[in-house]
């Protein structure tokens, strides 16, 4: 019998964090490795972000707080809700935790069962189904397209939502597609779902402030408010500030859920780091300019990586529409041949090539559930994406057999 319970049998490592390491053991030994795995921005934390740590850290903000978030922080929470979203959530009605993914985490096992399944459309970050598994549940994939954006469709969602279904997923602007939904779109999902009143949906919104599009930002509980009691709102600071280490991430939804998921982190973690939620505070209330800045940057780099990518034999990029990544498929370097008459059979050995001939660290789309696809992030200077994608190029002219015609 084996030590390790059997929840974790079906659990698989994630498909990042192995890109992740393979380009640091390259890294340590003397390649000059350009990260493009990373689902981090480059940018550092606003000054105003740290001076207010510091100064909390003055002021004794080193003990424990609330379980679930200090009362101050989740005013400022309720404040970011009701000013961005236009959504009222009490402090009952907030749940903070070291990240949305400790949020995330703590609702699905609040929640689902042996038997209970949870639709994630594909493409998808890589821990939706890995937490439903550890939870013992069942994640069922919603497929969608690049041909039609990565949008999942109504009838696309109706095809997959059961008696046993307990979540709908939603993550838009997505990692790792960048695909959006306007209000309307999301309207046209709230219909479905007035069909099963049993689905709770979890919208994972912390690209939110990532976003390429004319239209505003739109979550689900905002535009189909009849749907709120069954809605659980997802954000966080890592990605809008630039704090993916300070950890903090945050959730609006029903009372009881929210504490039945603070009585998880109350037996595993306890209060997210005191200093952190100070911060997090601070980036809440305080200027909000450095979420346009950022915005403006990030917009500039992916329109000349998306450009630096098509111009690449056997590599297709869509145009995202929010996050930081790029999706191109790989279906032309697929059957391709390398110098030394290896096959490149799968986009994880595309990954690998481009590893090791253009000394570039990307990710498997087979690991956000659909191939062959690369994921690129351009969480790096202009420069380093010009730079990489010359490299990428290079590497993909010593191929034999890319096709452009797929
Ligand atoms: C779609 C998505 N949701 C949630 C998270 C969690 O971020 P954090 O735990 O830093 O708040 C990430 C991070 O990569 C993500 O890509």
């Amino acid at each position: 019998m084996s030590f390790f319970a059997p929840r974790l049998a079906r659990v698989l490592p994630s498909p990042t964090l192995e890109m992740t390491r393979l380009a640091l053991e390259m890294k340590a030994a003397g390649h000059d490795v350009i990260g493009l795995s990373a689902g981090e921005p480059d940018f550092d934390t606003p000054d105003f972000i740290k001076q207010a740590a510091i100064e909390g850290l003055r002021r004794g903000a080193t003990k424990y707080t609330a379980v679930d978030g200090t009362p101050s922080l989740k005013k400022a929470i309720a404040a970011k809700f009701a000013r961005e979203n236009g959504l009222t959530y009490t402090p009952q009605e907030i749940s903070v935790g070291a990240g949305g993914k400790q949020v995330i985490f703590n609702a699905l096992v609040a929640t689902v069962g042996p038997g209970d399944e949870v639709v994630i459309p594909t493409p998808y970050w890589v821990s939706y189904p890995d937490m439903v598994r550890l939870a013992e549940g069942e994640p069922v994939f919603c497929p969608t397209a690049p041909e039609r954006g990565f949008k999942m469709r109504p009838e696309d969602l109706d095809r997959v939502l059961s008696p046993r279904t307990k979540w709908l997923i939603l993550n838009a602007p997505s990692n790792p597609s960048g695909v959006t939904y306007t209000a309307d779109e999301l309207r046209a999902f709230a219909d479905v779902l007035r069909k099963y009143p049993d689905v709770w949906v979890l919208s994972d919104d912390i690209y939110e402030h990532i976003l390429y599009t004319d239209a505003p930002f739109s979550t689900l509980a905002q535009v189909a408010p009849d749907l709120k009691d069954r809605v659980l709102t997802v954000n966080g600071v890592s990605k809008a500030y630039a704090m993916t280490g300070w950890r903090i991430g945050y959730a609006g939804g029903p009372a009881a859920l929210i504490k039945k998921m603070g009585e998880i982190q109350g037996h595993s973690t306890s209060n997210p780091a005191t200093v952190s939620q100070v911060a997090a505070e601070a980036a809440l209330t305080g200027p909000q300019d450095f979420l346009i800045q950022q915005r403006a940057a990030f917009r500039e780099r992916r329109d000349s990586l998306v450009a630096g990518l098509n111009a690449i034999p056997g590599l297709r990029c869509p145009l995202p529409e929010g996050a930081f990544y790029v999706f191109p498929s790989c279906a032309g370097l697929i059957g391709t041949q390398t110098a030394d008459g290896a096959t490149l059979d799968s986009d994880t050995a595309v990954v690998k090539y481009l590893l090791t001939e253009a000394l570039v660290a990307t990710v498997p789309g087979s690991g956000f559930g659909l191939g062959p696809h690369v994921r690129l992030s351009y969480a790096v200077s202009g420069d380093v994406l010009r730079k990489a994608c010359a490299r990428i190029h290079a590497a993909v002219d010593k191929l034999k057999g890319v096709r452009t015609d797929v």
